[in-house]
């Protein structure tokens, strides 16, 4: 997946316990790290234990909320890779909460760089950001260079809590990367709720033999299979012509929201689903067509997306059909 050894090497994943943290810790272990995962296991986010299924006994694991400076402060110690991946995820729970969305994606933001700047200032560290800090899109794909204007209360701290990244290696030489992730998908994704993603309740609906909705079919989106996600961090993590820069992870094609769902029904053999409009609460922010253009990180670190959709959908499908009970 990449060429540089990570065995023996001390990495801390913080949101270890979630969806991609997990994957990543899989992929690490694999590689012999050192793993230590910190999640706080908040109840309503994406954390789970079961994602550790298999590995529990090769990582470390500490339940501690980011939000703790001292906790972070001690943590921090001693490690040579921080993949900082632990936030509240919701856009509409941002709307509803916004405070704990600033405490979390924004202020410990702030507070993590701070303990590796004093701790451990030559930790290599990549941030999980989004493509939601783009907004609308004025065009497609959507590179890097397009403007910002977050439509949500996430997008906004997600957006600090990404500079705050960049300013640490700009003024303090901190070696920092921030990938801006699209719609990731694969085993271990929430599918209890829509927080995540609404592919989730797709999924868990659709294995549960019900109808799910597809708001506004002519959508486009792009999605990433966590295996590529995880490969794009590692790559991030492993070279030094990451350090300060932000790119844009994305999916091999666009796709509408109908033909998505056309294809996870066909992928699953059965199901339904039905066409709606938007909600108005969740219109007031939805950010219209989007697919990343993910060339800058094709030609400074040699990612592309590998996997299809089809076989993420199978790969995710089957990953459920045997789990289904631990994801509810
Ligand atoms: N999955 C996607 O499609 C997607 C898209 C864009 C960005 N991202 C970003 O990637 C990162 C990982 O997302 P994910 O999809 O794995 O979601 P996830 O919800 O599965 O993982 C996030 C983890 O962070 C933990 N966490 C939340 N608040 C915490 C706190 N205060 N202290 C400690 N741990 C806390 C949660 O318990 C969870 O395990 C997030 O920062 C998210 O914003 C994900």
């Amino acid at each position: 997946m990449n060429n540089v050894d990570f065995n023996k090497r001390k990495v801390l994943i913080t949101g270890g316990l979630g969806f991609i943290g997990s994957n990543l810790a899989r992929h690490l272990v694999k590689q012999g790290a050192e793993v230590l995962l910190v999640d706080s296991l908040i109840p309503e986010y994406g954390g789970n234990l079961r994602n550790i299924a298999g590995i529990e006994d090769q990582v470390e694991v500490n339940i501690s909320d980011v939000r703790d400076e001292h906790s972070m402060q001690y943590l921090v110690q001693g490690q040579d890779y921080l993949f900082n991946l632990a936030g509240q995820t919701s856009h509409m729970d941002s709307m509803e909460e916004p405070y704990t969305d600033l405490e979390i994606n924004c202020h410990a933001q702030l507070s993590i760089l701070e303990a590796c700047r004093k701790y451990n200032p030559d930790i290599k560290v990549v941030f999980a950001s989004t493509r939601q800090l783009y907004g609308k899109p004025d065009y497609l794909p959507v590179d890097e260079q397009h403007p910002l204007r977050p439509v949500d209360v996430n997008g906004i701290n997600k957006m600090s809590g990404e500079w705050y990244h960049l300013l640490y290696h700009n003024v303090y030489g901190i070696r920092t990367s921030v990938l801006r992730l699209t719609n990731t998908i694969g085993p271990r994704m929430r599918i209890k709720d829509a927080r995540q993603t609404f592919l989730g309740v797709w999924i868990r609906l659709l294995l549960e033999g019900k109808s799910f909705e597809v708001w506004d079919g002519d959508q486009l989106r792009d999605f990433t299979y966590v295996d590529d996600a995880v490969s794009a961090f590692l790559l991030a993590a492993a070279h030094n012509q990451a350090n300060g820069q932000v790119f844009n992870i994305g999916g091999r094609r666009p796709i509408s929201l109908k033909d998505t769902a056309e294809l996870l029904v066909e992928a699953n053999g059965e199901g339904e689903y039905d066409i709606r409009s938007y909600p108005s609460d969740r219109k007031r922010i939805d950010i219209g067509d989007y697919y990343a253009d993910f060339n800058l990180i094709r030609s400074t670190l040699g990612w592309s997306p590998k996997v299809t959709l089809t076989e993420a959908f199978d790969h995710t499908l089957a990953f459920y059909n045997k789990n289904l009970p631990h994801y509810l």
